[in-house]
């Protein structure tokens, strides 16, 4: 019997049909038909070779082209007809295309397996969405540049252990996340590296005895190279399992830069405001404005972080080479994909409306004996050992908290009574500019140290 299925993958071999459900159950176009795009360009790239090779002639490989442009203008209209029968992208694409073309269509999947297909159209989907995702980290570190240099000035209390510690200035605090999103970028750019090699040729696991040129196809998809080994090219999943991680990093800066904002914004601090744009009401509380943008962003952490946890125990102990296990890789990193852009924009989009309120952060660095340390410094550069200016403070704190008063509040004769070595000098020392502008090393909190870190991130932006 030579009569060929078109309802069904690989019928032939079958003597019954597949159940209903296993087939539903076991079918991926649903969430891989995302990657339509990038298997057709897959495909493109595989035809062009297969003519260069003889396989398929000058007509075919036109008619695949032709066929293959249909199929992605349907896509993009929303009209083409995805079938669960059809499995998965691959199939659908194949099925339609044959019944496009006829012939030449079925000519199209020789040399090539799903495996190595699936493979190189992941990679190629994720070489994208990186594309889209460090736009996007662009856009926010160039918010956080904008509001660091207004806010160069801006002396706010910094914290350890959530308590007021040393003043340092809203500009620092705001490059420092900066910081964290420079590294970020790094960690995505580098994984790109391992993610565009190419695996298209290793076909199911073994290679192709057709004399396949793999550097046409690798040049053609803009593949730094082919892979080097058939079996690990259709099993690999290190690269979406990097940049998962990658993205649970960036996640994790998201949710601490929320968490501030969310504390920054409750009455208790009461730093800064978010703009109504990126708030919400409360249903019962008439006089609520709560921060949904960075709490929400601060609860999308989790999700990547699980992914992470998702794809690590997908690979953990998967003999080679390609396992049906491996269709479970798209979804969470589909949803990574998606909810890192969308995180990303949101804060883009907020960063910039978000007003700082300078007198009550400047109060707050005040109450909080901030510039104690300023003293203990003070009390060395006149000839004390730091451990016994330490205990000196110390006491001239508790002096401030019994009476309810700053430091810098403190008088003459009363500092004096700590130590003779107290002269008037020490007022711009227990000043919280003083404080702020005497850290002016590299990396340090003073204005004029924050301003130039701002001139060297823009220079490298
Ligand atoms: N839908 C499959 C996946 O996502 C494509 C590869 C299928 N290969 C196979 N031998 N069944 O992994």
């Amino acid at each position: 019997m030579t009569s060929v299925n078109t309802e069904k993958l690989s019928s032939a071999r079958f003597a019954e049909a597949t159940d209903a459900f296993v087939e539903e159950f076991t079918s991926s176009v649903n969430f891989d038909c995302r990657m339509a795009q990038q298997d057709i360009q897959g495909s493109l790239a595989h035809a062009a070779m297969l003519c260069k090779i003889g396989i398929l002639s000058d007509q075919e490989l036109s008619d695949i082209q032709c066929g293959l442009q249909q199929i992605s203008t349907e896509i993009e209209r929303g009209e083409f007809v995805w079938s669960v029968k059809q499995e998965d992208v691959h199939m659908n694409i194949e099925a339609r295309l044959t019944e496009l073309i006829g012939i030449a269509g079925k000519k199209l999947h020789t040399g090539r397996s799903r495996n190595d297909q699936v493979a190189t159209d992941i990679r190629l989907y994720l070489r994208q969405a990186i594309g889209t995702i460090l736009d996007q980290l662009q856009r926010l570190q160039l918010a956080l540049l904008n509001l660091a240099e207004r806010e160069a000035d801006t002396i706010m209390p910094g914290f350890t252990h959530l308590q007021v510690a040393q003043p340092v200035t809203f500009g620092h605090h705001l490059m420092a996340w900066f910081e964290m999103l420079c590294r970020d970028k790094e960690r995505l750019q580098d994984c790109s590296k391992r993610i565009n090699v190419m695996p298209l040729g290793a076909a199911a696991l073994a290679g192709t005895s057709y004399p396949i040129d793999r550097y046409m196809t690798a040049e053609l998809l803009g593949f730094s190279r082919p892979s080097n080994n058939s079996l690990d090219s259709v099993s690999d999943r290190d690269f979406a399992i990097e940049f998962t991680a990658a993205g649970s990093l960036i996640m994790l800066h998201l949710s601490r830069f929320s968490e501030e904002l969310v504390l920054w914004t409750s009455a208790q601090f009461n730093f800064i405001e978010i703009p109504d744009a990126f708030c919400t009401g409360s249903s019962i509380m008439p006089q609520k404005k709560n921060p949904d943008v960075p709490e929400l962003v601060r609860g999308k952490s989790g999700r990547v972080a699980g992914h992470l946890m998702s794809l690590l125990m997908l690979m953990k102990s998967q003999p080679l080479a390609y396992n049906k296990d491996n269709q479970e890789d798209k979804e969470p990193l589909f949803d990574t994909v998606d909810t890192l852009i969308n995180s990303l924009r949101a804060f883009a989009d907020m960063m910039p409306n978000i007003k700082p309120k300078r007198a009550n952060m400047y109060q707050a660095a005040k109450r909080g004996f901030a510039t104690a340390t300023d003293l203990a410094d003070y009390l060395v550069r006149k000839g004390m050992a730091f451990r016994d200016a330490h205990e000196v403070v110390g006491q001239a704190v508790r002096l401030g908290l019994d009476t309810d008063r700053d430091l810098s509040e403190l008088s003459l004769p009363e500092l004096q009574a700590f130590s003779g070595t107290i002269n008037v000098d020490v007022f711009d020392t227990l000043k919280l500019e003083g404080s702020v502008a005497s850290r002016k090393h590299i990396g340090g909190t003073a204005p004029e140290t924050v301003r130039q870190a701002i001139t060297t991130a823009r220079a490298q932006l």
